[in-house]
């Protein structure tokens, strides 16, 4: 049987940590899927990320070129930032190989341009990462839940965020301190501003909307504010009214009106999404058939997105092996 090739697009914290999980579980994805795969080439300029994951020179390349006109079965876009991975993603899709990837803010932004690629090449897009982290929440709307008519989403969507006012409401610490550490857990995006602002909640909201409600809207039409007005007051004022302040997309479908927002919200600590804390995600769904759902995971951390971005490409790879 063909060996599948995988190329990786940049080895920072969750290209690495997808290079981790497809080699160190390569036994047991083997076993599991049956399909044997290797990893054929990393696009990646820093030897020191290359060293500090033990992977081979030789499979380093700063030539796009010789990956997307190569024999390359599925690319792992990993580079963050938007105009060029969105172009690189295109150009794979279009060349008819498989693409997997966590960015919400590439996706969000160029969704029909992606989508309309993968199908002018016949080639899979997948982007389970972008949402949530490490839970499968993507793959469950479109496939377990596809029969769905979804009535509510309500989510903390960012890991960054979610750890900031985690810190900043049980241990007191200032704002500063508590982003920093974030940043060097490799929670925050290159630039914060993207997950401090709500700008990589409201990306991430767009995407389920478009999913569980067959609504797509520009991330840029969402009402977004973010954590950066929260003071130690207003945390304090929250815990004397026994809630506590979390960092909420919402989306609502009454009757075909949408309504969608990204805000501070109080919750009351009697509710489930209270105890959502530190880099961990909650996703709550209402649909007609199911009724309520609750989905629960680290929404950020190279472990938790490189599982979900090797869930896709287990996806694609059983796909090209049918
Ligand atoms: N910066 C994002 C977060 C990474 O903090 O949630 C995962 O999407």
């Amino acid at each position: 049987m063909k060996k599948v090739k995988i190329a990786i697009l940049g080895m920072g914290t969750v290209g690495g940590g997808t290079y981790d999980i497809l080699t160190k579980n390569i036994d047991i994805i083997m076993k599991r899927v049956g399909i044997d795969y290797e990893i054929s080439a990393i696009l990646e300029r820093r030897m020191e990320v290359i060293d500090a994951h033990g992977a081979d020179h030789a499979l380093v390349t700063q030539d796009i070129d010789s990956i997307l006109d190569g024999d390359t079965d599925i690319i792992v876009e990993c580079l963050g930032g938007i105009d060029f991975p969105v172009s690189i993603m295109k150009r794979a899709l279009e060349n008819g190989i498989g693409v997997v990837t966590p960015n919400k803010a590439a996706v969000a932004a160029n969704y029909d341009l992606l989508r309309e690629a993968a199908e002018k090449g016949g080639a899979e897009l997948r982007f389970e990462a972008a949402v949530g982290g490490g839970i499968p929440i993507l793959t469950t709307i479109t496939d377990q839940l596809a029969q769905n008519n979804f009535t509510e989403i309500l989510g903390i969507l960012n890991g960054t965020t979610n750890y900031i006012l985690t810190k900043m409401t049980k241990e007191g610490e200032d704002y500063e301190t508590a982003l920093k550490e974030a940043q060097a857990k490799g929670f925050a995006e290159p630039d914060p501003t993207a997950d401090v602002e709500g700008i990589d909640t409201a990306n991430k909201l767009c995407i389920l909307m478009t999913l569980a409600m067959d609504h797509y809207v520009n991330p840029r039409t969402i009402p977004t504010t973010g954590i950066t007005g929260v003071t130690p007051e207003d945390i304090e004022a929250a815990k004397e009214r026994d809630s506590v302040i979390k960092l909420i997309a919402k989306a609502e479908n009454v009757d075909g009106n949408i309504t969608y927002e990204v805000k501070p919200t109080e919750i009351p600590m009697s509710h489930p999404l209270a105890e959502v804390s530190n880099e961990f995600n909650a996703i709550y769904l209402n649909g007609d058939a199911v009724g309520e759902l609750m989905f629960y995971g680290k929404g950020a951390g190279a472990l938790p997105t490189g599982s979900a971005l090797v869930a896709d490409i287990l996806a694609i790879m059983k796909d090209i092996a049918k």
